[in-house]
């Protein structure tokens, strides 16, 4: 028999792989981490739209360094669970981020493709350092090689949404991260 769903799983999701209270515990201890490696130096942040921005939100609230806050947009995903083409910059950076200590944020690591390319697009611009911290990690998805700095959770090879995660631009505000029944899985619009 399969096991009894807690009454708190979002309707839609199959299985819940990380919950609400996981995140807000993990959110924090790398808030700690964060503190650990940058000391008191200002960071420069980079979010990556729009899957980041709620995972962003929290983090920089565990930290009290000075903190400067970009935001940048790639595409590449259509509306589907695969990504069909390479990613591409589609909001570049405002701030300037030579001789900035600059922090890659963003939702998940998944091939690899596109935090390849913005890290390397920000190493171009000589940044005194630069790190990566994702909050989700599926590292048997990967293509090409990657690896965060930070990773919140490193979770199976399964398509998930929630918590700034989303399937067709819905479900990035569910507060747990799971993945999303079959049924669910059709795009309207
Ligand atoms: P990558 O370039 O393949 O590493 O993919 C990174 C982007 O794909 C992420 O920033 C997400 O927007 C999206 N993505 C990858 N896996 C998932 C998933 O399981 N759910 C929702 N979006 C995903
Ligand atoms: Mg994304």
């Amino acid at each position: 028999m399969p096991a009894k769903k807690k009454p708190s799983t979002h309707p839609d999701l199959e299985s819940v792989l990380v919950t609400k209270a996981q995140i807000s515990r993990r959110v924090k201890s790398l808030g700690r981490e964060l503190k650990r490696i940058y000391g008191d130096e200002e960071i420069t942040v980079v979010a990556i739209m729009n899957g980041a921005i709620l995972f962003t939100a929290d983090l920089l609230r565990e930290v009290d360094n000075a903190i400067r806050l970009d935001c940048i947009r790639t595409t590449s995903y259509g509306s589907a669970t695969e990504s069909h083409s390479a990613p591409k910059l589609v909001h570049g950076l405002t701030l300037d981020v030579t001789d900035r200590h600059v922090l890659i944020v963003d939702d998940i690591l998944d091939t690899g493709k596109t935090l390849s390319l913005i890290a390397g697009m920000v190493r171009g611009m000589r940044p005194a350092s630069l790190r990566v911290c994702v909050l989700l990690d599926k590292k048997g998805r990967r293509q090409v090689p990657f690896e965060a700095d930070f990773v919140g959770f490193e979770i199976p090879d399964k398509f998930v949404v929630g918590y700034g995660l989303d399937f067709a631009e819905r479900y990035r505000n569910l507060t747990q991260i799971g993945v999303l029944k079959a049924s669910r899985q059709k795009i309207h619009g």
